[in-house]
């Protein structure tokens, strides 16, 4: 049996795409398993939203070269949004690699991909351990030495056996010279759509976690952004938006509410964009039709941008609420109109807070949280002081915080940026440091409240964590029949990451 790894980086698109993968290569026969080294496929799903999150990557690569020289039949692939639009350096930098696909309109090639490279694996591995130190483990163990391989020994005699001996051959004779240019390696044309459904289907067929922990589904209902906002590489790495029919949408929901999921997320980089192909159905309506699913389960959505936030939608979350969570991701990225001018997110910091006030007045008790991008180039000290003033006007359930981080292809990165990184530390310690008192103020109102939640997992120190409608993390104590149960909780004690309860029903 072929096992494989696959190591995720980045946001929810990224954790729904793997886990799409997984049911998808589970489906196919294939075992997870937990650690790299146990794998005969490894893939890392990239993110290059940020230079950090880039560099982690390569070093996570580096390790696997040694892996592939003692086992050189297993395959190790990068996917995602690095491998959109640095392949060609993927590939010159690591030998090791054995293919690179670029996230959303290279994800169904790697589908068809992954179909045979499982099973020239399994053959190769056959192989390898009939014969470890023969020219399958004397090599360097590259794809591209596989050629050779076929040349020397007869391998099309010892494929005849097997009911996939032609593909199989197929593959061996076409291995990869490594002056192959990856784009043409991967030229086929399957529809983005298609991918979907593999990847929903697939997403439906198995949760086998081993440990017990609530199950939840993610589910992409729009890909790409067309909002072009200047700092940020997204529309170059997922290309423009894409959304799926919402009639596949809402029967991908049900299947998993079926099998026994609790909370659905719904994904998109601009989820609040979202656009039905078929019946141009806006975002409201689908989030409508997905409460209207029955079953005891808990909505969210992640991340809409605030030009798109309209009245019906909050009429929509408050119709529903709490089956819709009051949980909002509101990103505001900075205070200061100039530097929101400059990075081309269409609205002012007056425009932000006046849909901050339609969230508390149609959904009173939300929680809120933003991500704040500081040190943007040229924001001064001012700026980042009306940054702060918003931060103290909203008092933010959650912020995450971020340093500007040059990306390629950006408008932003052809600014001149005199702020120097220790000020642009400064600024975030700061941001943080305020916000910790903020999240203290706002969790110690919940003190002595009675509040319902969706139990989550045991943690490693023994409490159960559970998580508010808002998404506020709750420990507990109590039996793990628990897990993916709702219960309501009386709060004793807060902190700024915790809340203490004690289980009431
Ligand atoms: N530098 C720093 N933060 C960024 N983000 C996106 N691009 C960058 C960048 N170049 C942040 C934004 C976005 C979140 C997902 O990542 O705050 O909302
Ligand atoms: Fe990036 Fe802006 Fe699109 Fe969000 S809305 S993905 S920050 S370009």
């Amino acid at each position: 049996m072929v096992t494989f790894f696959i190591k995720t980086y980045g946001c929810l698109a990224n954790v729904a795409d793997s886990e799409g993968l997984a049911r998808y290569l589970i489906d196919l026969g294939c075992a997870q398993v937990s650690q790299a080294s146990e794998a005969d496929l490894i893939m890392v799903n990239t993110c290059a939203i940020r230079d950090k999150a880039e560099s982690k990557l390569y070093s996570y690569l580096g390790q696997f070269a040694p892996l592939k020289k003692q086992k050189p039949y297993i395959k190790i692939g990068i996917i995602g949004c690095v491998a959109s639009y640095r392949k060609k350096e993927l590939y010159q930098s690591f030998d090791h690699l054995s293919f690179v696909y670029g996230a959303r309109d290279e994800m169904p090639v790697l589908q068809s991909y992954l179909v045979d490279a499982i099973e020239k694996i399994a053959v190769l591995k056959q192989l390898f351990f009939q014969d470890p130190d023969g020219d399958l483990g004397g090599k360097n163990g590259q794809d591209r030495d596989v050629k050779e391989l076929v040349a020397k020994r007869n391998i099309s005699k010892f494929l005849g056996g097997s009911p996939r001996g032609n593909a199989l051959e197929e593959f061996l004779m076409e291995a990869v010279p490594s002056s192959t240019s990856p784009e043409k390696e991967q030229s086929l044309n399957i529809s983005e759509y298609n991918l979907k459904k593999h990847i929903q289907d697939g997403m439906k067929k198995a949760q086998n976690n081993a440990s017990p922990e609530v199950k939840r589904s993610y589910i992409n209902i729009m890909t790409g952004c067309n909002k072009y906002c200047s700092y940020c590489i997204v529309p170059f790495t997922r290309g423009r938006e894409i959304s799926y029919p919402m009639k596949d949408i809402i029967s991908a929901v049900i299947k998993d509410i079926e099998m026994g999921s609790r909370e659905v997320t719904l994904i998109g980089q601009n989820v609040n964009s979202y656009i039905d192909p078929e019946t141009e159905a806006r975002f409201p309506e689908l989030l409508k039709q997905v409460a209207q699913i029955p079953g005891e389960f808990w909505i969210r959505f992640i991340s809409p941008h605030p030009q798109d936030m309209t009245h019906d939608l909050f009429d929509v979350m408050a119709q529903y609420r709490p089956k819709i969570t009051a949980a909002l991701h509101f990103p505001l990225q900075s205070g200061s109109n100039r530097i929101l001018q400059l990075m081309n997110r269409n609205y002012t910091s007056q425009e932000f807070l006046e849909k901050i006030g339609w969230i508390r007045e149609k959904l009173p008790g939300a929680a809120i949280s933003t991500d704040i991008i500081v040190g943007f180039p040229g924001e001064t000290e001012a700026e980042f002081l009306e940054t702060m003033a918003v931060v103290e006007q909203v008092r933010f359930d959650l912020i995450y915080p971020f340093i500007y981080s040059s990306r390629p292809n950006t408008k932003a990165s052809l600014i001149a940026d005199n702020c120097l990184l220790v000020e642009k530390t400064r600024r975030l310690e700061f941001l943080r440091k305020r916000q910790i008192e903020i999240a203290v103020q706002c969790n110690s109102a919940h003190i002595g409240k009675n509040l319902k939640v969706l139990v989550e997992k045991r943690l490693a120190r023994g409490k159960l964590l559970s998580r508010t409608e808002g998404n506020l993390r709750v420990l507990v104590d109590g039996s793990d029949d628990l897990i993916g149960q709702f219960v309501t909780v009386h709060i004793k004690e807060t902190g700024p990451a915790n809340m203490i309860g004690i289980l009431v029903s």
